[in-house]
């Protein structure tokens, strides 16, 4: 029987191509489980069991409605480990670096977002082109508005998404329009971890825009909060571009590198993103892997604001943590599809190969080891949150043609991460409902 499934409650199966990971697939063989003919059954939101079709259909209870998505692709929803909410109406808009980008269209941006009106229109269109993109789980900076993360958390328990965001931080070198104190930063994040930290699926992250736009204080504070919140989240930037990097060398000279600043203030540890990571040195390297920190990559927004190429090969054999995000604004997609696409050619200037099966695992298990939250999200483990995407490899006429002959399943999401869109994600189903179906 197939039959629509609207609602998260009760249990259903899916049926179809099932693609998960428990591992690295660049460290471990058999790191990754694919059944062409799958089934993943549904049960109150969370994933109760993943296998073969045959193997656990006759368990299933008689009337259990089953969707039938064989011929496509079920794999977690996309997990987005750096992305800017307040930056998505000025998505593609030039600028000669980082810097002048900042000044000229980023910082006018957040500004709107004082508004509460402003935001949740914002939030709302956010989401949703999340959603459409097939991505279930997103890092999020707001603006340094309180009313910009409220906006913001209230759109996303609207539709039950999980997600991490916080109100950034910025107490110098920016406008004063979005300047606050050090003391009022720290207590508009305190307040926000109250309320909102671990409120249903909604998470709380610490977010120092960078080093450059807080005061020493402002990240001791910042570190104070990180270590009296030990399971909250803390994001930022570093080692982007070079003309930042030699702005902090000026502001922070006693600190051994631009990394080392946020380590001195108590800001490397699990649950800490740092996005870019370009211009790291191996010392660097061995302090993010021994730390805990993950690397947010974020090859979209390196080659728009010709920040740099990330280096895979240092990091692998520093034994890093990495994750895939688009870095919207900076980033020119919502896209983790397109993602993969720019990941893979950025490697490939780097003399790295990643492969399509290491592309997949980055936007979902490996976001969501990064993040800490692996057994929650990004696989489907028993007893995982049912968040998950069905990819069609026929979307368009050119990956029908490209992936009717693929003769392994390493070839056929090769040609979904270098040809795909938004318009692969048929639907997408968050924790068992579905949010998104492409017409
Ligand atoms: N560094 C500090 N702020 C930002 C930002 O908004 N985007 C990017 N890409 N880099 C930053
Ligand atoms: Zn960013």
């Amino acid at each position: 029987m197939s039959q629509r499934i609207e609602q998260g409650t009760g249990t259903f199966a899916i049926r179809g191509g099932l693609l998960d990971f428990s591992g690295d697939p660049a460290v471990s063989e058999n790191a990754h489980r694919w059944e062409e003919d799958g089934l993943l059954v549904v049960a109150d939101g969370k994933v109760r069991a993943a296998g073969a079709h045959a193997a656990l259909s006759p368990a299933l209870e008689p009337g259990t409605p089953i969707v039938d998505c064989r011929g496509r692709i079920v794999t977690p929803g996309f997990i987005d480990t750096h992305i800017h909410y307040p930056q998505t109406d000025m998505i593609a808009s030039p600028a000669e670096g980082l810097l002048p980008w900042l000044d000229t269209w980023t910082f006018p941006a957040e500004r709107r977002f004082a508004d509460p009106a402003h935001a949740h229109d914002a939030a709302r269109f956010f989401l949703d082109e999340l959603l459409r993109c097939g991505t279930t789980t997103a890092m999020v900076y707001c603006s340094v508005h309180p009313e910009s993360a409220e906006a913001f958390f209230l759109e996303s328990e609207a539709r039950g998404t999980r997600m991490v965001a916080g109100k950034v931080l910025m107490d110098r070198h920016c406008p004063d329009f979005l300047r606050e104190s050090a003391e009022q930063g720290a207590r508009e994040s305190e307040a926000l971890i109250r309320k909102w930290h671990k409120r249903g699926r909604q998470m709380v992250a610490i977010t120092p825009r960078f080093a450059a736009t807080s005061t020493p204080a402002q990240l001791q504070l910042a570190g104070d909060l990180a270590c009296a919140y030990p399971d909250t989240f803390v994001q930022t930037h570093v080692a982007e571009n070079t003309d930042e990097i030699a702005w902090i060398r000026s502001l922070y000279p006693e600190a051994r590198s631009y990394l080392d600043v946020y380590e001195r203030y108590g800001l490397l540890r699990p649950r800490a993103m740092y996005a870019h990571c370009i211009w790291l040195d191996d010392a660097d390297r061995a302090r993010l892997a021994a730390t805990g920190a993950a690397a947010a990559l974020c090859p979209t927004s390196n080659l728009f604001l010709g920040s740099g190429l990330f280096d895979v090969r240092s990091a692998d054999r520093a034994g890093m943590a990495l994750t895939l995000a688009t870095d919207v604004g900076g980033g020119t997609s919502f896209s983790m599809l397109e993602t993969m696409n720019e990941m893979y050619k950025v490697a490939r200037m780097t003399g790295a190969h990643l492969s399509a099966l290491r592309l997949f695992y980055l936007a979902t298990l490996g976001g969501a080891r990064g993040m800490r939250l692996e057994g929650t999200i990004g696989s489907f483990a028993p007893g995982a949150e049912a968040d998950f995407i069905v990819l069609d490899p026929r979307a368009t006429p050119l990956l029908a043609r490209r992936t009717q002959h693929a003769q392994s399943l390493e070839e056929l999401l090769f040609a979904l991460a270098i040809l795909g869109d938004d318009r692969v994600v048929e639907t997408t189903y968050v924790a068992g409902k579905i949010l998104h179906e492409r017409k």
